[in-house]
């Protein structure tokens, strides 16, 4: 029997791709530069499988090309937002995604991200490199302490409970959530002692640090606004490692700018990998690019996953990450 066709968007780690040549009649992307919407209605017109990734928008035109061959899309990202998910439901695809495996790195970057706004981290870095730095001084470059403070989660899935243990039994954190969706069981919010906001007008005002863990979805669009950051402690810090989108960049500038809050950290951004100008002016937000699991085991896992994911599709069993 002939091998099945899979058509990968982006560079993955060699191990993975290595097991790709070896089960799949497999078309990587040696040059790692995303294909234009022609070459992945190409590939769903000549491939079983479509891989790709975050960066590869697959909207409805995409999905909806005729004669399509593919019948499974194995996103290689747990987020998939860039799936137009209700055209891919409406043409019969299976698409899959890859939860579970970059939670702790994700929940890693968010407590670098909180540490490095609370602590000046970008400025000492600038600093330093810039032979600016004069020495020590009794007054210099203070920052705030984290240890104790509360954090506020707004999601509470996987990320957000990684990010809450890390914070709580590692920094002594209060812990408040907000979601709009079931609680986790009790067991859960027990192990970090968290506690519920109503809204999340609520989980603003009450915290010292927030963290964004909810989807990118039109729903969430500009979630955090104008109106929501001033609601947040002038001492506060804004954390993003959920989507870009998720905050209205013009107002999280401002209320940087004006102080409204001290500081952000921020891994996403809306329109990635172009950032809004305004944060490269300020020194109050630290900036990193999109780097939530970019480590080797966990884009190893994560590659691994979509492996398992269509080997379970081709094999005629249900995948285990299937979306929709
Ligand atoms: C995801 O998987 O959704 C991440 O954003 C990639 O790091």
């Amino acid at each position: 029997m002939s091998k099945p066709k899979v058509v990968v968007t982006r560079r993955w780690p060699s191990e993975v791709e290595a097991k790709l040549k070896e089960l799949y009649d497999v078309t990587l992307n040696e040059t790692d530069v995303p294909m234009t919407a022609d070459a992945l209605k190409g590939a769903l017109q000549n491939a079983d499988a479509l891989l790709p990734t975050v960066t590869d928008p697959i909207t409805a035109d995409i999905l909806r090309v005729p004669n399509k061959r593919a019948r499974i899309i194995g996103n290689f990202g747990v987020g998939y937002n860039n799936i137009d998910i209700a055209a891919a439901k409406e043409q019969g695809l299976v698409v899959t995604n890859t939860p579970g495996v970059l939670t702790d790195c994700t929940a890693d970057i968010a407590m670098l991200l909180l540490l490095m706004s609370a602590r000046r981290a970008s400025e000492g870095d600038h600093l330093v490199r810039s032979g600016q730095w004069a020495g020590w001084g009794p007054t210099h470059l203070l920052g705030q302490k984290v240890t104790g403070k509360t954090l506020g989660l707004i999601g509470f899935g996987r990320i957000a409970q990684a990010v809450a243990k890390k914070a709580h039994h590692g920094f002594g954190m209060k812990i408040l959530f907000y979601t709009p969706r079931n609680p986790p069981a009790q067991e859960v919010i027990d192990d970090v002692q968290a506690s519920r906001c109503a809204t999340i007008e609520e989980l603003l005002s009450k915290s010292d640090f927030v963290s964004l863990h909810c989807p990118g979805s039109a729903e969430n669009r500009h979630l955090i606004n104008e109106e929501r950051l001033k609601l947040m402690r002038p001492a506060g810090h804004l954390i993003n490692t959920a989507r870009g989108d998720v905050v209205d960049n013009r107002a999280l500038c401002k209320a940087l700018k004006e102080r409204w809050i001290t500081g952000a950290g921020l891994d996403v951004y809306e329109g990635e990998p172009n950032v809004y100008p305004g944060f490269l002016e300020l020194d109050n937000v630290a900036l990193l690019p999109h780097l939530g699991s970019a480590t080797v085991e966990t884009r190893v896992a994560m590659g691994n996953r979509v492996l398992e994911n269509i080997a379970a599709f081709f094999a005629g069993q249900e995948p285990r990450d299937r979306v929709v």
